[in-house]
C-alpha cells in the first residue's frame, strides 16, 4: 500500500502489530535498496519504504530537481521484497510550516562529504528525525554504501536518546566493484570507466591493509592519480582513512576499525563510495 500523508501513514502504522523496521530511501531504487528491504524483512514483522527526495539536505537546485523520481517501479520493488507500506508524502507534508526547529550535526556533518556538501548532513538528520518521528520504527535500516550518514545517524539516535536500533546493510556492488547508486544512470559508458577507479583505489588500500594505514592509503592514490588523466577525467574530492563512528581521519599508527573514504566527480555525476577495514 502506498500512503501519501503523515495522517495516512499514521493510521496505517496503528494497524502493524510487532516490530517495524523502516528503510528510509529518496526513491529510484536498485538492487542495494533491495538488500535494505530484504533484511529488514528478515529482522521485523512488517517494512515500511518512505520515498522522499529530501529538498533540506540537496545543495545545488539543479542536482534537487535532475533527482529520479520512479514512484510507480519503486512501490514494484517494495512490494516484490514484501514491504506493507510506501509512505511517499509531499515536500507541504515534511515541512508543513518554515523550518524554525531542525538537526544540527556539529562538526561531524561539517568534515569529509560535509567539506563538500555544506549543509548537507544537517538536511538529511532533519528529515531522518522527521521520518522517525512519524514512522516510529523499532529498526531503521542504512546503508554502508553512505557511512557518513550512517555514522551521523548513530549519533544522532544515541544524542537524542531515540528509542530505536539503527542496522547498517553492506554495500551492493555490481559484478566488476562499481557500488550501486541511483545516480548511476546518469553515467555515459566513458564516465563508467573512470569511475570504476574509486572501488578499484579501494580495493587496492584493502590489499595493503598488513601495512598499516599509510600503505593503505599509498596503495589507493596511484589509481585515483591515474583516473584523473582519463577522458573524461576524475577529479578527485577525497580520500580518506576515518574512524567509522566520528569520520574523524586515522593517525598514521591506527590500530582498531576505519573506513576508507573515496568521493569525487566525473563529468556532472558525484560519486562516492568507501570500504571498512580493520587494522
Ligand atoms: O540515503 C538516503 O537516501 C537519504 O539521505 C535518506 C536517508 C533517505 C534521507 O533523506
Amino acid at each position: 500500500m502506498i500512503v501519501h500523508t503523515v495522517a495516512d501513514l499514521r493510521r496505517a502504522r496503528r494497524a502493524l502489530p510487532g516490530r517495524v523496521a523502516l528503510v528510509p530511501t529518496m526513491g529510484a531504487l536498485h538492487a542495494g535498496h533491495r538488500a535494505l528491504v530484504r533484511a529488514a524483512k528478515e529482522a521485523a514483522d512488517h517494512v515500511v519504504v518512505s520515498v522522499f527526495v529530501n529538498p533540506l539536505q540537496f545543495g545545488e537546485q539543479a542536482d534537487l530537481d535532475r533527482y529520479p523520481r520512479t514512484l510507480e517501479a519503486d512501490a514494484a520493488i517494495c512490494a516484490e521484497e514484501g514491504a506493507e507500506l510506501v509512505f511517499a508524502p509531499s515536500v507541504d507534508d515534511v515541512y508543513p510550516l518554515p523550518l524554525e526547529v531542525s538537526v544540527r550535526t556539529g562538526r561531524m556533518g561539517e568534515i569529509v562529504e560535509g567539506a563538500a556538501r555544506p549543509g548537507h548532513f544537517d538536511g538529511m538528520a532533519t528529515v531522518v528525525a522527521k521520518l522517525f518521528g512519524m514512522v516510529r520504527p523499532d529498526l531503521a535500516f542504512f546503508g554502508q554504501k553512505d557511512a557518513q550518514q550512517l555514522a551521523i545517524v548513530r549519533r544522532l539516535v544515541a544524542d537524542l536518546n531515540l528509542d530505536l536500533e539503527i542496522v547498517a546493510v553492506p554495500t551492493v556492488r555490481e559484478a566488476d566493484g562499481f557500488a550501486l547508486s541511483s545516480r548511476n544512470r546518469f553515467l555515459s559508458a566513458a564516465e563508467r570507466v573512470t569511475g570504476l577507479a574509486l572501488s578499484r583505489a579501494l580495493f587496492a588500500g584493502r590489499d595493503a591493509v598488513a601495512g598499516g594505514p599509510g600503505s593503505v592509503l599509498a596503495a589507493a592514490e596511484p589509481v585515483l592519480a591515474a583516473a584523473a588523466k582519463e577522458d573524461p577525467p576524475l577529479l578527485l574530492d577525497y580520500l580518506v582513512l576515518a574512524d567509522p563512528a566520528t569520520f574523524t581521519p586515522v593517525a598514521s599508527g591506527h590500530r582498531g576499525p576505519a573506513v576508507l573514504a573515496v568521493a569525487g566527480r566525473v563529468g556532472a555525476t558525484r560519486l562516492i563510495d568507501n570500504l571498512p577495514l580493520e587494522f
